[in-house]
């Protein structure tokens, strides 16, 4: 089952907060970097308060520090951002407190071994639809799968020049998302499909950390064709 029930709720984005569960690790600061540079109200998450309240306090910029199931039921948009082999039974044990919000993963379902990365295979088709399944009255959305923690972290990047690929099942949660990405200077979210299409999403990170390790740069993508159009349709 990967449709979810009803619409999410109104949300001004002016006003909206972000949780970050998994928080304290390098992508989960660097995306609570970039998204409280953007001007949100950011909480990271983590299985320990007070290693929250750390790596919240070493960013600075009004982030604050709680508890997982503090940070998911303080915040209105909750980001998954845990390593893939502890995302099902972090996000099961969050299921009733991110009832009807938007839940963006970021999760990408890779191993490493001396040839670099690869893809793992998932039960479900993707680390997304896994989260769909185990969330069934929340709108899942996989974003921010391509973007490198080191990118997101370094204070001397003004602009995160970049795509961000959106997919989900629910319109209202991909366009809300696609303006929440939109305001992190240099990204553009961008809609590519419903959540049966995150896999390949997700799987693209493989070839991105290929590319990173031979020619040693943090890459990215950019999608053509798009300049003049509207892309919150
Ligand atoms: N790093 C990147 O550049 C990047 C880019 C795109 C997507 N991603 C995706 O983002 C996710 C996080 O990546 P990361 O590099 O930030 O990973 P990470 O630093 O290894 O882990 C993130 C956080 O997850 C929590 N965690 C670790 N093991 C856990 C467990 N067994 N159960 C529950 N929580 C656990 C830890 O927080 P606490 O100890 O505080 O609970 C940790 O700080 C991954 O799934 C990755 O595929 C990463």
């Amino acid at each position: 089952m990967t449709e979810s029930h009803g619409e999410p709720q109104d949300l001004n984005l002016d006003k909206v907060t972000i949780g970050i569960i998994g928080g304290t690790g390098a992508q989960g600061t660097g995306l609570a970097y970039r998204l409280a540079r953007a001007g949100f109200g950011v909480v990271l998450g983590s299985r320990d308060a007070s290693k929250a309240v750390l790596a919240a306090d070493l960013i600075g910029l009004g982030v604050r520090g709680m508890s997982n199931p503090e940070c998911a039921s303080a915040t209105d948009v909750v980001i998954i951002a845990v390593p893939w082999d502890s995302h099902q039974e972090t996000i099961s044990s969050l299921t009733d407190l991110l009832m009807g919000k938007i839940v963006i993963d970021c999760v990408n379902p890779m191993g490493f071994d001396s040839a670099g990365a690869f893809v793992l295979a998932t039960e479900a088709g993707s680390a997304a639809l896994e989260a769909q399944i185990l969330l069934p009255d929340s709108f899942v959305v996989s974003a921010f799968n391509h973007v490198s923690a080191v990118v997101l972290s370094d204070v001397n990047i003004d602009e995160v020049e970049m795509d961000i690929l959106i997919t989900g099942n629910n319109k209202k949660a991909t366009d809300f998302s696609q303006l929440l990405v939109d305001r992190i200077k240099g990204m553009r979210g961008i809609y590519a499909g419903k959540l049966r299409n995150s896999g390949q999403v997700e799987a693209l990170t493989a070839n991105l950390i290929s590319i990173n390790r031979r020619y040693k740069i943090h890459a990215g993508i950019r999608i053509t064709g798009l300049d003049s159009i509207n892309l919150n349709l």
